[in-house]
Formats: C-alpha cells, sequence, structure tokens
C-alpha cells in the first residue's frame, strides 16, 4: 500500500471516529434501537383511577377487567380520543392470575379476563389501538402478582405471541440496584429478540435514585420511557411535586429527552376528581412542556367536555409531540411565578407561565420578550398565540416589548410564539 492510500485511509478513519464521537453525544442517536416512540407515546393507563380494583362482585364496572377495557377501546375510538393521538390502551398490575401456568408462563385472571390477554389484543387491534400491559422486573409486581425474575424471556416472548404493543415494567421487589438493573436490561433484550415492535416504559430510575445517581445515558439505550418521580395521585399537592422534582433535576434529565426516549412524570389525571379546572390546563400544559408521554388515567365513560376539550386540545397536543423533540426546561422563578419554555421545529417555542400562588385571585406577570428562548425566540420578532386557558392571538412582538400575562391561582397560560423571520420566508415562498 502507497503512503498516499495509507493517509487517505487513516483521514477516513479519523473522520469517522470524530463522527461516531460528535453522534455519541447527540439524543437520538442513543435511543433505544426499536424504532418506537419517536414522539412521546399517547395512550390510557388504568393505574391511577382504577388502581387494584380486583372486586367485580361489588364494582363490576371499574374493576380491572376484560370488560373495562373493551368498553375503554370502543370510547377510545367513538370519542375522538385515537383521533387525537391516544393510541396505546394500557393495562397496569393486578391483570394476573396469582400462579404461572405449568409451563411456567404469566396468564390472566381467569374470572376477570375470560378470552385471556390475545383476545383482547385482537380486538384492540382490529380498533386500530395498541395494547400495553404490566410485569415487574422483580420477585413480585407492587401489589403483589408473578414477578418477571428469571422469566424474562419466557414473559417477552409471551407478551409477543399475545401481540402485546407496550409493556410497562416496574421496579418492586428487587432485592439491589444491581438486580434492578440488570432485570432492566434483560427484559429490553428479550423484547428485542422477540422481533416485535414493542414500546418499552421503564420505571429504573425512580427506584435507582434512593441509591444511586441514575446513569441516563445508559437507561436511554435500553428504555423508551422511564419514570424518575414517585406515583401520581389525584391531587394538586402531587401535581406540584412532579414539577417541582422535575424542575429541580432538570440538569439530569433534560438531556436525556429525544426521539425514542423520554422523560415520564407518570400519568394525566386531569377528567377525576382532585384537580380544579386551573390544575387541570396546568398539568396538561406543563406535560406538554415536559415532552411527556401523555397516558391519561380517568373514566372515558364519564367525562366533563371541559376535561375532553383540554385533553383533545390539537394546539397542546402538537407541542408534546413536536418532532424536534427536545423537552422544555424551567426558566425562572419568582415571587411564586415559574416560567418554563421548551424549543420547537421551525424555530418556535412553548412558553408557560405557572402562578403557584394558591391564595387570591387571578395575578398579573411581564416578560420581557427579549428574555424568552434564550433571547432568540422573538429576535427581531415574533407571533405569540395564547393557546390556554383559552386560544387567543396575541400578535407580533418585537424583541425589545415585554408581555402581560394574567394567571388564576394554580393556572397556566401557556403560549406558542412563532419566529417573524420564518413566518416571513413562509410567506415568500
Ligand atoms: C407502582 C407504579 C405505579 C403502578 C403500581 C402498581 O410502583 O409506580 O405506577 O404501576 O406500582 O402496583
Amino acid at each position: 500500500m502507497n503512503l498516499m492510500s495509507r493517509v487517505t485511509r487513516l483521514g477516513c478513519a479519523l473522520a469517522f471516529c470524530c463522527l461516531a464521537l460528535v453522534l455519541w453525544g447527540v439524543p437520538g442517536t442513543r435511543a433505544l434501537n426499536n424504532g418506537l416512540a419517536m414522539t412521546p407515546t399517547m395512550g390510557w393507563l388504568h393505574w391511577e383511577r382504577f388502581m387494584c380494583n380486583v372486586n367485580c362482585q361489588e364494582e363490576p364496572d371499574s374493576c380491572i377487567s376484560e370488560k373495562l377495557f373493551l368498553q375503554m377501546a370502543e370510547l377510545m375510538v367513538s370519542d375522538g380520543w385515537k383521533d387525537a393521538g391516544y393510541q396505546y390502551l394500557c393495562i397496569d398490575d393486578c391483570w394476573m392470575a396469582p400462579q404461572r401456568d405449568s409451563k411456567g408462563r404469566l396468564q390472566a385472571d381467569s374470572n376477570r379476563f375470560p378470552n385471556g390477554i390475545r383476545h383482547l389484543a385482537d380486538f384492540v387491534h382490529s380498533k386500530g389501538l395498541k395494547l400495553g400491559i404490566y410485569a415487574d422486573a422483580g420477585n413480585k409486581t407492587c401489589a403483589g402478582y408473578p414477578g418477571s425474575y428469571g422469566y424474562y424471556d419466557i414473559d417477552a416472548k409471551t407478551f409477543a405471541d399475545w401481540g402485546v404493543d407496550l409493556l410497562k415494567f416496574d421496579g418492586c421487589y428487587c432485592d439491589s440496584v444491581k438486580h434492578l438493573a440488570d432485570g432492566y436490561k434483560q427484559m429490553s433484550l428479550a423484547l428485542n429478540r422477540t422481533g416485535r415492535s414493542i414500546v418499552y416504559s421503564c420505571e429504573w430510575p425512580l427506584y435507582a435514585w434512593p441509591f444511586v445517581k441514575p446513569n441516563y445515558t445508559e437507561i436511554r439505550q435500553y428504555c423508551n420511557h422511564w419514570r424518575n418521580s414517585a406515583d401520581i395521585y389525584d391531587s394538586w399537592q402531587s401535581v406540584r411535586s412532579i414539577l417541582d422534582w422535575t424542575s429541580s433535576n432538570q440538569e439530569s434529565v433534560v438531556p436525556a429527552a429525544g426521539p425514542g426516549g423520554w422523560n415520564d412524570p407518570d400519568m394525566l389525571v386531569i377528567g377525576n376528581f382532585g384537580l380544579s379546572q386551573d390544575q387541570q390546563v396546568t398539568q396538561m400544559a406543563l406535560w406538554a412542556i415536559m415532552a411527556a408521554p401523555l397516558f391519561m388515567s380517568n373514566d372515558l365513560r364519564h367525562i366533563s367536555p371541559e376535561a375532553k376539550g383540554l385533553l383533545q386540545n390539537k394546539d397542546v397536543i402538537a407541542i408534546n409531540q413536536d418532532p424536534l423533540g427536545k423537552q422544555g426546561y424551567r426558566l425562572r422563578k419568582s415571587d411564586n411565578f415559574e416560567v418554563w419554555e421548551r424549543p420547537l421545529s421551525n424555530l418556535a417555542w412553548a412558553v408557560a407561565v405557572v402562578n403557584l400562588q394558591d391564595i387570591g385571585g387571578p395575578r398579573s406577570y411581564t416578560i420581557p420578550i427579549a428574555s424568552l428562548g434564550k433571547g432568540l425566540a422573538c429576535n427581531p420578532a415574533c407571533l405569540i398565540t395564547q393557546l390556554l386557558p383559552v386560544k387567543t392571538k396575541l400578535g407580533f412582538y418585537e424583541w425589545t416589548k415585554s408581555l402581560k400575562t394574567q394567571i388564576n391561582p394554580t393556572g397556566t397560560v401557556l403560549l406558542r410564539l412563532e419566529s417573524a423571520s420564518k413566518i416571513a420566508s413562509k410567506s415568500s415562498l
């Protein structure tokens, strides 16, 4: 080989290494390589609303049973949820029989799921929806049903055979952080080996945090989304504590999110009992800013038109699902106000102003336009639309101007900012 071709080869090898190093740092390139969850997953999950109700004798309409999921599947299609993007109908804990079958496979409780999961999956698929299921990396699920420890391959195969499309994998009853990490990794690889496309929803960092700082680069390589913080409850205090956790840890968690892998702040509880209308607006707006998977946990048979309108709000869902796939963050906190922002595709930004004061009436907050979007969102000007609580076109704002908002106690004003230069270049086409 002559010197020139050696030099060329060396140059190519170096260029390849540099490219690999650059790609290494870009979220999206190191995500779980299953091609799923390129935008945050949307669907319905039974846990917060229906918990572990197995008493079908006394409460036939709200126990964890085939009937509940068949009804939700029908409604997801007939009431516009599927069209709005909510595609995954997900079973949480308490679906299983207390014992595995003679071949070591998990089986559904035969009284509550008389036709088995395969039948339910077929029905769900016939509606154009996808089915999610739940299992646990440890010796038992959190509610005490059979755990997957020692059965990762069998369970992955069983789920694939049934036609399951998503697995929520919990982390109860793991006896060490190593067991936890190994369990999450092994199940990820086992799901991959089935050859079926199965979204993998983890709780790995939540269980790891008390012992070690989770390695988000690694978690992202195995999971499509991961829970970081405590279970959501149907209360404002719970929603607030999840927001506080996320903003306090944003330097660790925000860079980890991107197409294929997302931080999961837990279910949307909109449509239940614990949040006022303003607080429901806050949850919807901030889950959009956080690029959160949107799993509603509510009763689609009984839901107010306000809650439905909010959950199906196209403009807010478009922010959540923005293809740039960058998670937003808290920009500022002062005087019981918080400003959050999220970069969007086409140089647009989403901005949420939250009034955390839960005494008194609406308060006004003035934002200097130049402080938004790292100084770039409105340079030299932008078009601002308020999306929540009510859609209102606010018009063009120059970089030097300020925007005054009025926000109800515990409510949020959600804004979308479109770059004026982008609008000008679009209209000149
Ligand atoms: C918890 C999990 C909840 C729910 C519950 C079921 O650990 O965080 O979301 O799945 O277990 O028992």
